[in-house]
């Protein structure tokens, strides 16, 4: 741990930074009682173990074991080092590190933190061509013909890379930049007489910026139909395109606020629809959504619209998105553009409020979408062709929960095919039947999986074990208890690793510090107990300390330690009595170690 910077800076960042607002950044957070649950960002899972407190400033997952505070959460999901969380906790509340903070380390390795800033100057470069240069005027033009105004143009950084091999090439080589890197990244093509050449000269830029903002790619398009549509960045340790949304850093809030995610497909259709004021939208870069960015949405929201292109490639991507977006616990609703349009010619022609209530607003939820989409597999004029189709849409209805739902769906088939609704909600509850049948066993496995980890652990640990727990517990947050429990047993605690905490938090006490486990974790470096002290201080159902309880845990713990000193010192005493060969008095210990143990194990 670098703490080369003051401990009250320190102190001033973590005190400004509360950990609710700083994970709410990351994942949906809701209020249960005194804490906070969402789902984890460190592991996959469906319920929430994840949870936060407030007072405590601290987190910890009670599925994955992860726990810490603010800064620590940081260091786990971005990556960064000390020194980065604190300068981005720092930066989020305006306050300033002191300069001479010493070393400042790195998560990056050099080679990408120079990448970083390969691509943060280009970034500038590019937009400052396009807005301000001649040099930059056919992407300037391009972009006005389709009515980008210079607002967006700025939000989103666009840039046009001038139509000449070189200039960025010295541009950068004068930055101090090495021409192996610029190949690495991407940003440059290697030709066959070993000059390097830009290789997006002659096209528009839509720098692709991480979640936190940084460019760590570019996209090109083409403004002349030559080559490619467009040239993307290659695939490198900053950017992967299967686990980046575009635009996700300006997006993020408005999703919040929204409770909505939109996604589209393609760069263009983002900036116009942030352009309209419908804020709330990202897109995958070419690819099908992955696993991985339906998982990044959900910890974000829970409704997710697609708005693909109105071709059957749009419908198709859109089925499959859908159904990655539902297993990922997402709820999904498709959004239904004509043949020809997408989401950004949709937006040009009749303007954002349009777009808000005619596309966005009047989205089929999955269903509809469901008997819409598979439409195109049968010949409905074809009346065995019908069956079948009312067939694979009722497999499909036996899955939705609602009874209200299921019946309105029932009457748009009953309606659309003329049909007894009688006769399908019959035919319905013969499918609900079989799979229900077929999922009761994986309900059940799923049931005790869900109580498998936490509870049942703790149940499990021997009275002693909870005793010692719960008397952390009440150390970790008031001193004076601290102070009674060093007295009476000073770190005489059974388990190890509970003797490991107390010492560290007597001298935490000593060094003159209140009680504060946000703090009092920063100083431990060692992860399991991080991990186990974010554990004890999560307990639920213990608020105040019953002077009573406390002196009954202390007993218990006592009472351990007291018995396993007379058994060691018996084990002396038989070791001797067996070196003497006196079998009877052998015998006699034997016994009464024997005893104490039997009274040991009932009191656990
Ligand atoms: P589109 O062809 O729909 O492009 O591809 P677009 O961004 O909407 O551009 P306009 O509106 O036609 O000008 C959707 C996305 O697929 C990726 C890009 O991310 C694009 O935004 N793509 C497309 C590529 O990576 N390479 C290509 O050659 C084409
Ligand atoms: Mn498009």
């Amino acid at each position: 741990m670098s703490n080369q910077i003051p401990e009250e800076v320190i102190e001033e960042v973590r005190k400004a930074n509360d950990i609710v607002d700083v994970i709410g950044e990351y994942v949906q957070l809701t209020k249960q009682g005194r804490n906070y649950f969402g789902l984890c960002p460190f592991h996959g899972e469906k319920t929430p173990s994840f949870s936060v407190t407030q007072e405590k400033q601290i987190f910890h997952c009670f599925g994955c074991g992860k726990g810490g505070n603010v800064v620590t959460f940081l260091m786990e999901m971005e990556s960064f080092s000390f020194y980065e969380s604190l300068e981005f906790l720092a930066k989020r509340t305006g306050i300033s590190l002191p300069e001479s903070s010493g070393q400042k380390r790195f998560s990056h390795s050099e080679e990408n933190q120079s990448m970083l800033d390969a691509y943060e100057w280009l970034t500038k470069l590019y937009h400052h061509l396009l807005r301000f240069t001649k040099d930059g005027k056919a992407g300037y033009s391009y972009f006005k013909d389709r009515h980008i105004n210079d607002e967006t143009i700025e939000a989103f950084q666009l840039g046009f890379a001038p139509n000449a091999k070189d200039f960025i090439v010295e541009f950068l080589e004068k930055k101090g930049f090495n021409k192996q890197l610029l190949v690495k990244a991407g940003l440059v093509s290697l030709q066959e007489d070993n000059t390097v050449i830009d290789r997006f000269r002659g096209r528009i830029i839509f720098p692709i910026r991480n979640h936190l903002g940084k460019t760590v790619a570019f996209g090109a398009r083409s403004i002349n139909d030559q080559g490619p549509k467009y040239l993307n960045s290659s695939e490198s340790e900053l950017f992967h395109k299967g686990k980046l949304l575009y635009n996700f850093d300006l997006a993020k809030r408005y999703i919040r606020k929204e409770n909505e995610a939109i996604l589209f497909e393609g760069y263009m259709d983002v900036i116009s629809a942030y352009q309209a004021g419908v804020k709330n939208v990202v897109a995958t870069m070419g690819t099908a959504i992955t696993e991985h960015q339906a998982k990044l949405l959900k910890r974000y929201v829970n409704e997710v619209v697609i708005c693909y292109d109105g071709d059957a490639a749009g419908q198709e991507a859109s089925y499959k998105a859908a159904n990655l977006l539902r297993n990922a616990g997402c709820e999904v609703k498709v959004s239904y553009l004509k043949e020809g349009d997408d989401p950004d010619s949709f937006i040009k022609e009749h303007g954002g409020e349009a777009f808000r209530n005619q596309v966005i607003r009047a989205s089929d939820t999955y269903i509809t979408f469901y008997m819409r989409y598979i439409k195109k597999d049968y010949n409905l004029s074809l009346e065995a062709e019908k069956l079948n189709y009312i067939q694979k849409v009722l497999m499909e209805l036996s899955m939705v929960e609602s009874s209200i739902e299921r019946e309105y769906y029932l009457q748009e088939l009953s309606k659309e095919f003329e049909m007894p609704i009688e006769a399908l909600r019959e035919e319905l509850e013969g499918i609900s039947v079989k799979s229900a049948n077929k999922q009761h066993k994986s309900v059940e496995n799923s049931n005790t999986k869900k109580t498998g980890n936490y509870e049942v652990r703790r149940k499990l640990l021997p009275a002693f074990h909870n005793a010692e727990r719960r008397v952390i517990y009440h150390m970790l947050l008031n001193e004076w208890v601290a102070e009674r429990v060093q007295s009476e047993i000073g770190a005489n605690f059974r388990v190890d690793d509970h003797k490991i905490i107390v010492t560290h938090l007597y001298g935490f006490y000593e060094a003159g510090n209140a009680p504060d486990v946000s703090k009092f974790i920063e100083n431990i470096t060692d992860e399991h107990l991080k991990q186990l002290i974010t554990e004890i201080v999560m307990l639920p159902e213990m608020e105040e300390v019953i002077d009573k309880a406390l002196q009954d845990y202390i007993h218990i713990i006592k009472e351990q330690t007291d018995e396993q000193s007379t058994i060691s010192e018996l084990k002396e005493r038989l070791k001797v009595a067996e070196q003497e060969s006196d079998p009877l008095k052998a015998a006699q210990i034997g016994q009464q170690i024997l005893e104490i143990r039997r009274k040991l194990k009932k009191n656990s």
